[in-house]
C-alpha cells in the first residue's frame, strides 16, 4: 500500500507542485490549504508523513506540530520553510520534527528526505509491535499504557508473577488496582486455581473476620451453619485483599497471623487450618502514614509490602490517553453496536487537558456516555461532559494578529478589549451563564456586566 502523506501549505502553488512531485513518486497525497484545515484533517495513525509549511496565518505549522505531537509522539513530520529561514526549521527539529527542507525545493533532497522519514516512520512502529507482542506474550492486554510510568509497572509484574512474593499494589480510586492484581494471579503458576476477592472496606468489621477464616456452626448468634471463609476458598490460589487500609487493629492482628503461619482457625473453632495461598493486597490510603499514626499495624505493612507496585495516577500518564481512547472506542462499538471512528482533535485536546480525578474508571465512564450519545462516526467536543468542555477556556493574548496600521495605543485598547471578553466569557461559562453569578465573579453589577457582553456581541449568542 502506497504510503500516505498530507501536504499542508497556504501557497497553492507550492502545494500543487509539491503534490505533483509526491503523486509522481507514487505516494497517496491529500493537502490542507491552512494550519486550521490540517487539524481538522488529522487523526492519529491516518497519515505516514505530514509535510508542514511554518508560515502561515492563522494556526501556523509551529502549533500544528505541537498539538500533533502532543497527542501522537510518533508521527512523522517534515517541515517546509522559506530559504534563509534555517532557524526556525532548527526550532521546529527541537521541538520533535524530523527534518526539514527549504523553498524553493531541490526534488531529489526531498525524496531523500521523504524516504528517510517514511523509513524512520516505518522502523518506530516496528519496534512499538515487537513491545506489544512482548507485553503479550504475559497477556497484561487490558491493561493499557505505553508510558514510561506504565512500562516501569509491566516490568515489576513481569518479575512478580514468576514468584510466590507478596505484592501490595497502591495507587489512587479507578488506577486499575483490581486489574493489576488479576493480571497477576491468572499469569502466574496459579492460574488454574482460585482468585478471591475480598473487599475489606464493605464488610463490617464484626463480619469481617468470619468472612476471612470462616465459623464453625453456633459460633455466634446469625451462625447458623458452619461457613468456609476466603483464606480456606483462596487455597492453592490467590486472595486478593482489597481496601486492606481500612481494616481493624483487631483484623489486622489476625490477618498478620495467618500470613505469617499460613494457619488460622475458624471462628468458634479451635482446630488449626492450615492453607497455601498467595498474597496481594490493595489500597488507595497511604499505608505508611497510616504506620505513622498507629493505624496500620508495622509489622503487617512490612509483611505485605514485599513488591510495591505503585499504579500512575492518569495525570501522571497522559500521553497514554490516546491509547486508553482506542481501547475503549472498540470495546463500547461493539457493547453498544456504535461505529464511531475517530475523535475531533479538539475532543481529544479537552481529555488530554482534564485532570481525571477519578482516573481510568472515570475516562471509561465519560467515554461510554460519549460513544452510547455520538450521532455522527466522530466524537466531538459536544458528545464531552459540560464540566470537561468548559476547560477549553485559557485566556490567550492575541499578540500574533498585531496590526502596524494602529497606534500603539489603540493596538493595546483592542487586546484588552480581547482579553476582557475572554475572561467575561471564562466567568459565563463558570456560572452556567447566570449573570447575577458572573457579575458577583467579576465584581462588577449586573448591568455594567450587561453592558460589556452587549459590546463584545455576547448577547445574541445567547438569546
Ligand atoms: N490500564 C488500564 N487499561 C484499561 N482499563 C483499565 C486500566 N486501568 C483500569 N482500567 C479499568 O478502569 C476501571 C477501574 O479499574 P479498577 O477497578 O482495577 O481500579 P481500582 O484501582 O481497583 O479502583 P478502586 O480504588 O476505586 O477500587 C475498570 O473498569 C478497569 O477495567
Ligand atoms: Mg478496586
Amino acid at each position: 500500500m502506497a504510503a500516505k502523506i498530507l501536504v499542508v501549505d497556504d501557497d497553492q502553488s507550492f502545494r500543487f507542485l509539491l503534490e505533483e512531485a509526491l503523486k509522481k513518486e507514487g505516494y497517496d497525497v491529500s493537502s490542507a490549504v491552512s494550519g486550521e484545515q490540517a487539524l481538522e484533517l488529522y487523526q492519529p495513525d491516518k497519515f505516514d508523513l505530514i509535510t508542514l509549511d511554518v508560515k502561515m496565518p492563522g494556526i501556523d505549522g509551529f502549533e500544528v506540530l505541537s498539538r500533533i505531537k502532543q497527542i501522537s509522539p510518533q508521527q512523522q513530520i517534515v517541515i517546509i520553510t522559506a530559504y534563509g529561514a534555517q532557524k526556525i526549521a532548527i526550532e521546529a527539529v527541537k521541538k520533535g520534527a524530523y527534518d526539514y527542507f527549504t523553498k524553493p525545493f531541490d526534488i531529489d533532497e526531498l525524496r531523500l528526505i521523504i524516504s528517510r522519514s517514511l523509513e524512520c516512520s516505518r522502523l518506530n512502529r516496528e519496534n512499538r509491535q515487537l513491545k506489544d507482542e512482548l507485553h503479550k506474550r504475559y497477556d497484561f492486554d487490558e491493561i493499557i499504557g505505553n508510558s514510561g510510568k506504565m512500562r516501569e509497572v509491566f516490568e515489576i509484574m513481569k518479575k512478580v508473577v514468576n514468584s510466590e512474593v507478596t505484592v501490595l499494589i497502591q495507587g489512587e480510586s479507578g488506577t486499575g488496582k483490581e486489574l493489576a492484581a488479576r493480571a497477576i494471579h491468572f499469569n502466574s503458576a496459579r492460574k488454574s486455581n482460585p482468585f478471591v476477592k475480598i473487599n475489606c472496606a464493605a464488610i463490617p468489621d464484626g463480619l469481617l473476620e468470619s468472612e476471612l477464616f470462616g465459623h464453625e456452626k453456633g459460633a455466634f448468634t446469625d451462625a447458623s451453619a458452619k461457613k468456609i471463609g476466603r483464606f480456606e476458598a483462596a487455597n492453592t490460589g490467590t486472595i486478593f485483599l482489597d481496601e486492606i487500609g481500612d481494616m481493624s487493629l483487631s483484623t489486622q492482628a489476625k490477618v498478620l497471623r495467618a500470613l505469617q503461619e499460613k494457619e488460622f482457625e475458624r471462628v468458634g473453632s479451635t482446630q488449626l487450618i492450615k492453607v497455601d495461598v498467595r498474597i496481594i493486597a490493595a489500597t488507595n490510603k497511604d499505608l505508611f502514614r497510616g504506620v505513622k499514626e498507629s493505624e496500620f499495624r508495622e509489622d503487617l505493612y512490612y509483611r505485605i509490602n514485599v513488591v510495591n507496585l505503585q499504579l500512575p495516577a492518569l495525570r501522571q500518564r497522559r500521553e497514554d490517553i490516546p491509547l486508553l481512547f482506542e481501547y475503549f472506542m472498540h470495546k463500547f462499538n461493539q457493547e453498544f453496536n456504535k461505529a464511531i471512528k475517530h475523535i475531533s482533535l479538539e475532543a481529544m485536546e479537552l481529555l488530554m487537558k482534564y485532570s481525571w480525578p477519578g482516573n481510568i474508571r472515570e475516562l471509561e465512564n465519560v467515554l461510554q456516555r460519549a460513544i452510547v450519545l455520538a450521532e455522527k462516526d466522530m466524537l466531538t467536543k459536544q458528545d464531552l461532559p459540560f464540566y470537561i468542555q468548559c476547560l477549553d477556556n485559557e485566556i490567550k493574548i492575541p499578540t500574533e494578529s498585531v496590526d502596524f496600521s494602529k497606534s500603539l495605543l489603540d493596538t493595546v485598547k483592542d487586546i484588552v478589549d480581547d482579553v476582557e471578553k475572554q475572561i467575561i466569557i471564562k466567568a459565563l461559562k463558570k456560572t452556567n451563564w447566570n449573570r447575577t453569578e458572573a457579575s458577583r465573579l467579576l465584581k462588577i453589577s449586573r448591568k455594567s456586566l450587561f453592558n460589556k457582553m452587549k459590546r463584545c456581541n455576547l448577547l445574541e449568542e445567547e438569546e
